[in-house]
Parts: structure tokens; C-alpha cells; sequence
């Protein structure tokens, strides 16, 4: 009986981060961030100043870092070169840069390899989220998801969770903005683009609770699993 993976895809804002931890934390499996991953690359990228606008000088340096996430639903960490990286990947500056980084295929072969090594030691089996789980890096996934909401949904979403972190109007209509860049530019690159995989169910959270939408999945890996 193979451990159980559910591949959860979808753009920024779509409440997949959210969602997919607590699924995780409710069926009891580990929990993989895929993002965070590009996000500590990009952050090391930044850190010692190679051109990520460059991608023949991101495919060169992308091998150096050692990259280090753990998988629980909890508390998920992530390292690179043993430091903790979990409050600086989530700055403007990575999340600018971000896009550029994970469109160039060395750094995809790289972290796809890490991410699939994280799945192979969770005992009960992983919830994973990002843009590629379903297409790329488990296509043979118990249960894919991909998760969408209106831009409008989105947009309040983000929104509402930057305010309560007290973040200014206009730096909320700056990074509106380049959320949208950002799911333009994932869905577009050539190497593993934000696609539905033909076996996922799409799942639209715009009119849906978190509960709702935790049941929905929830469901779905009872029925396959
Ligand atoms: O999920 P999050 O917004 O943190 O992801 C940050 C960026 O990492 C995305 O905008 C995308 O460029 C990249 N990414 C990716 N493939 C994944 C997960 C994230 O290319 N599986």
C-alpha cells in the first residue's frame, strides 16, 4: 500500500498554502511547501549577488546552496546552508525575484529532486503544494487538486491579510500588482507552467470556507485512498 500524496496546485492567493496545511495537519500526513523552496533558492541567489535576471548565471549557481525543509504540518522550516530563511523569503525582494528563478529548468531539475526525496521519507504520506505537484512532480498522486478563486477573491484575500499585519494601502495595491505578474509569468514560462493536470479536481474556493474547502479534500482522500 503506497503512502498517500496529495498534490495540491494553484496560483498566489488561491488559499493553498492555508488549505493545504490543514489537510495536512487533519489526516495526519507530512506537509511539503514547494514554494518556500524557490523562495530560499532566490533568497540565496539575492544574498550572494548572482544576476537572477541572468539564467545561464542562476543554472551555474543553483547547485551551491544545500537547501533543507521539514515537513511538519505544524511548524514547516526551511534552511539554506543550515540558517533559517523563514521570515526573509517571504520579503518583496525574494517574491519579486522569485518568478525569474524557478522559469530556469537547472533549478527545477534540482529542487524536483528534493521535493520527490521529502515525499519518499514521510511514513503516512504528504500533502504537497505549488505550482507543479500534479503535472511534474507526482503525477502518480493519490488525490490532485487544483485550487482557484476569482482575481477578486484573491485580491480581498491578500489584502485582508496584509492589513492585519498592518501593511500601508498603497504598498497592498503595489503587491496586488505583482501578484498578478507573478501568476502571469508562472503560467506562462515553458518548463512546468501553472496547468491543471487533466486527473485533478478543480476545486473554486471564491464562495467556500477554509472548513468547506478542508472537508472537500478531505473527502477526496478518504474516497482514494
Ligand atoms: O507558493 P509561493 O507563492 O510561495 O511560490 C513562490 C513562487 O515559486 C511562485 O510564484 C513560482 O514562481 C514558484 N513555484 C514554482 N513551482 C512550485 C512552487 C512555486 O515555480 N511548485
Amino acid at each position: 500500500h503506497a503512502p498517500v500524496v496529495v498534490a495540491i496546485d494553484g496560483p498566489s492567493g488561491s488559499g493553498k498554502s492555508t488549505v493545504s496545511r490543514a489537510v495536512a495537519a487533519r489526516l495526519g500526513l507530512s506537509f511539503l511547501d514547494t514554494g518556500a523552496m524557490y523562495r530560499a533558492m532566490t533568497w540565496w541567489m539575492l544574498a550572494n549577488d548572482v544576476d537572477v535576471d541572468d539564467p545561464e548565471a542562476v543554472a551555474i549557481a543553483c547547485t551551491k546552496p544545500v537547501i533543507v525543509s521539514g515537513t511538519d504540518a505544524a511548524g514547516p522550516t526551511i534552511t539554506v546552508d543550515g540558517k533559517d530563511v523563514s521570515g526573509p523569503i517571504r520579503g518583496p525582494e525574494v517574491t519579486a525575484k522569485v518568478s525569474a528563478v524557478s522559469a530556469v529548468p537547472a533549478v527545477r531539475t534540482q529542487l524536483v529532486e528534493l521535493q520527490r526525496s521529502c515525499a519518499e521519507v514521510a511514513e503516512r504520506g504528504i500533502v504537497a503544494e505549488g505550482r507543479d505537484m500534479g503535472t511534474v512532480v507526482f503525477p502518480a498522486a493519490t488525490v490532485k487538486v487544483f485550487l482557484t478563486a476569482s482575481e477578486a477573491a484573491r485580491a480581498e484575500r491578500r489584502a485582508a491579510e496584509l492589513r492585519a499585519k498592518g501593511v500601508d494601502e498603497a504598498t497592498i495595491t503595489a503587491m496586488a500588482a505583482d501578484l498578478a505578474r507573478r501568476d502571469a509569468a508562472d503560467s506562462s514560462r515553458e518548463t512546468a507552467p501553472l496547468t491543471q493536470a487533466e486527473d485533478a479536481v478543480l476545486v473554486d474556493t471564491s464562495a467556500l470556507t477554509l472548513e468547506q474547502v478542508i472537508d472537500r479534500i478531505g473527502s477526496l482522500v478518504e474516497e482514494r485512498a
